[in-house]
């Protein structure tokens, strides 16, 4: 099969570093901005499948490139922040994402990964289950005593909206298990709508003259979401259960196939077509025979899903950051269109880059209509030669918006003119250009507006993410109210947020008597603006907006420097080559394109000012530390030495997950040298500077994995 590439670019094995760094800098721009777009602004210009292979081609210039492998920005965002009506739940185990694969190679790939953190010999058997991909929404059920007492949606991943008076109306989840479950068993799976029922649906909407859903799996999400759950009650929805959260005592099973029949024997639902699997080539035969039943089953699927069988070998290979190493989904293809393009929409973004978005005439791609498409930047535009009136390609998985894949030539208009993209900034004039790589002399894919600090579109999109739910997090100051409040010259700097209520004491006209608002919303506003002024440091960080830093990356300087003073000390004098630069540089999972970028923030004049302003309204609090029980929290280990029971890959993860820190070589920092069989050098130096050492089993006693 082929492999859809994020755009017609160079294939990363035949990348220089210089290219991989400024491509993966471009990739990790647009990602974010995806983000925002899909989480923020519940708008994507994107489908599914483009998305997936941004980030696939992002993660495949890390692995080629580990010295790029840094700005895990990225890879941490799972889904929605839950909506603002229903009450929240936090899961008491996180719900996480899966990894998506789109070729065999990359199913053979990922077996062979997993063998080799697993150390496992050749002829070692690894079991894997496979099942269908359910296109619906995940959904986990809390079962204490075999009764259900609580059901919450996925949300961020961490926590999620309340559902279970809407659950309980569902028939096919038994409000009380059969047999003998655990007493606390949290029950994960996908709440999906069958096609017939969405059919019948939409044609009862259309009748009462409402709004239609796009398919099954916005049904499905908008009937389970239901303020109401009469109405929820009143939609057919169904459930397979294929995971789990919180569970104890113990599982009832030690695989995961032996897990999902003791569900079914506790009366859920799971999914027939689950198959036990051993190597790489079972798993693409069973997906080829699901991929032909695809089209002939009730509800929608996008792929399938593999998991190693072994629950103890999933609790070793862990998960990186979003999702599992011990399992991964194998999406389907693509679906295709085409239709009119109308014309070329430029959006300016919180970077200054210039975002060229299609508009379409509307048109039906595997059941969603669409609209709008991403044409990725000026060079895709050209390379395609897409042109205004052009009738083009188009291609969507699983999502809303689709990208462009190219002209029909032979439908061309004879006036077609190629299209110009503009050099300068639709929004506030500057001249728009692609910054030229000083090593390479190569221009940069994207071109940005130089407005910096006069462009509008940008100084509204960076207040925009600072005021974010996944930043500051301040209610009541969405995307529109920032809009208005920057037209109108309330709010300018994100320092001016935090004096909007003293300002508003002296103001004639005042925020309670302005359109949109009254005595109770503009208090609310106030009040949730107060209650942000000591925010957590990683999220203080984070709403910044450097390039780069993304939440995962935010966490890490929040963890590595504690306060927000003793970052910046450093970060200013982070100069190229500096102690200050090789500090950051060298936090675990940060790399030199994320400490270049925070270096630049914080040298420049400009962004001192403003932080300036910033601190005097509010106080970042120091993060904490996420995993404070553990022993080795916040240290600084190295091993050293054959390790005979894990792969360095395993240790460094289990470092990872422990809070602990790993270095390749010991020095004063070191707190702990973990040794292993023939351990040399290091361990003496260890014992020189009187480090504290442990042997291999002591290690994995301290990590909670003892023999
Ligand atoms: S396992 C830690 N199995 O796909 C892994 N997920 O793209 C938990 N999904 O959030 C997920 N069918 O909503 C798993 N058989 C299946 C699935 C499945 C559908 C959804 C689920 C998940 C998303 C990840």
């Amino acid at each position: 099969m082929k492999k859809p590439k994020a755009h017609g670019d160079k294939p990363v094995a035949e990348m220089t570093l210089a290219q991989a760094r400024r491509e993966h800098r471009r990739l990790g721009e647009e990602i974010a901005a995806h983000d925002a777009r899909y989480y923020q602004e519940d708008a994507p210009t994107v489908s599914d499948a483009e998305y997936d292979a941004l980030r696939r081609r992002y993660g495949e210039i890390e692995e080629k490139f580990p010295q790029l492998s840094s700005s895990e920005s990225l890879t941490k965002t799972v889904g929605a922040k839950p909506s603002e009506k229903f009450a929240k739940v936090r899961h008491a185990v996180p719900m996480l994402s899966l990894g998506n694969v789109f070729s065999d190679e990359e199913v053979v790939e990922f077996v062979a990964r997993v063998r080799r953190f697993l150390g496992l010999s050749e002829d070692a058997p690894l079991a894997m289950t496979a099942e269908p991909k359910i296109d619906g929404l995940s959904c986990s059920l809390r079962y204490e005593k075999g009764e259900l007492v609580t059901a919450a949606t996925r949300g961020d991943g961490y926590e999620g909206e309340d559902v279970t008076a809407n659950v309980r109306t569902m028939r096919e989840i038994p409000a009380r298990l059969e047999g003998s479950p655990p007493d606390v068993l949290e029950v994960r799976g996908e709440v999906y709508m069958t096609h017939a029922d969405f059919f019948a649906l939409n044609a009862r909407q259309e009748e009462a003259g409402k709004t239609l859903f796009a398919n099954p799996r916005n049904a499905a999400a908008g009937s389970l979401r239901q303020l109401d759950a009469a109405i929820t009650a009143s939609r057919p929805l169904h459930f397979f259960a294929y995971a789990w959260g919180e569970v104890a005592p113990q599982l009832p099973a030690r695989t995961q196939h032996g897990v999902i029949e003791a569900f079914a024997a506790y009366g859920l639902p799971v999914n027939p077509l689950t198959r036990l699997r051993h190597t790489a080539q079972e798993l693409v035969d069973h997906y080829r025979r699901v991929e032909e039943m695809r089209a002939s089953l009730p509800y929608d699927i996008d792929g399938v899903v593999y998991k190693v069988d072994e629950i103890a070998l999933q609790e070793r290979l862990g998960f990186v950051s979003r999702a599992p190493r011990w399992a991964v989904a194998h999406k389907f293809p693509a679906q295709e269109a085409t239709t009119v393009l109308r014309g070329i929409e430029i959006q300016v973004g919180r970077t200054g880059a210039l975002t060229p978005v299609a508009r379409l005439d509307p048109v039906t791609v595997g059941g969603v209509v669409v609209a709008n498409a991403t044409l990725h930047n000026e060079d895709e535009i050209a390379r395609k030669d897409v042109r205004v009136g052009d009738t083009v390609r188009l291609r969507r998985a699983g999502d809303v918006i689709p990208q462009v894949l190219g002209p029909v030539l032979e439908k061309r208009p004879a006036d077609a003119a190629p299209y110009v993209f503009p050099d300068h900034c639709p929004v506030c004039g500057s001249a728009a250009l692609r910054e030229i790589d000083a090593k390479t002399g190569e221009a940069d894919v994207v071109r940005r507006c130089t407005g910096v600090l006069v462009c509008p579109a940008q100084a509204i999109e960076r207040l925009k993410h600072f005021a974010s739910r996944d930043a500051m997090d301040i209610e009541g100051l969405g995307e529109k109210q920032i809009e208005q409040f920057f037209n109108d010259g309330t709010i300018r700097t994100a320092a001016d947020i935090f004096t909007l209520s003293e300002r508003d004491r002296t103001q004639l006209k005042k925020l309670k008597d302005r359109e949109g608002y009254g005595e109770v919303s503009a208090r609310n506003l106030f009040g949730a603006i107060e209650a942000r002024r000591a925010p957590p440091l990683n999220r203080f960080i984070y709403a910044l907006g450097i390039r780069h830093v993304g939440e995962t990356n935010a966490r890490r300087l929040a963890r590595h420097f504690g306060s927000f003073a003793a970052l910046r000390e450093t970060a200013r004098a982070a100069a190229p080559e500096s102690e200050a630069r090789a500090e950051i540089n060298n936090i675990d999972g940060v790399g030199p394109v994320v400490a270049e970028a925070v270096a630049d923030f914080f040298m420049e004049p400009r962004n001192e000012a403003a932080l300036d302003a910033l601190l005097a309204q509010v106080e970042p609090t120091p993060m904490e530390a996420i995993v404070a029980s553990s022993p080795v929290a916040g240290k600084t280990i190295v091993f050293t030495g054959a390790l005979a029971r894990m792969t360095r890959d395993e240790a460094k993860a289990m470092a990872d997950r422990l809070g602990a820190k790993v270095a390749a070589s010991v020095s004063k920092k070191t707190d702990l040298v973990v040794a292993g069989e023939g351990a040399g050098s290091k361990l003496a130096k260890a014992r020189e500077l009187g480090i504290e050492t442990v042997s291999e089993e002591e290690w994995l006693e301290l990590a909670g994995r003892g023999a």
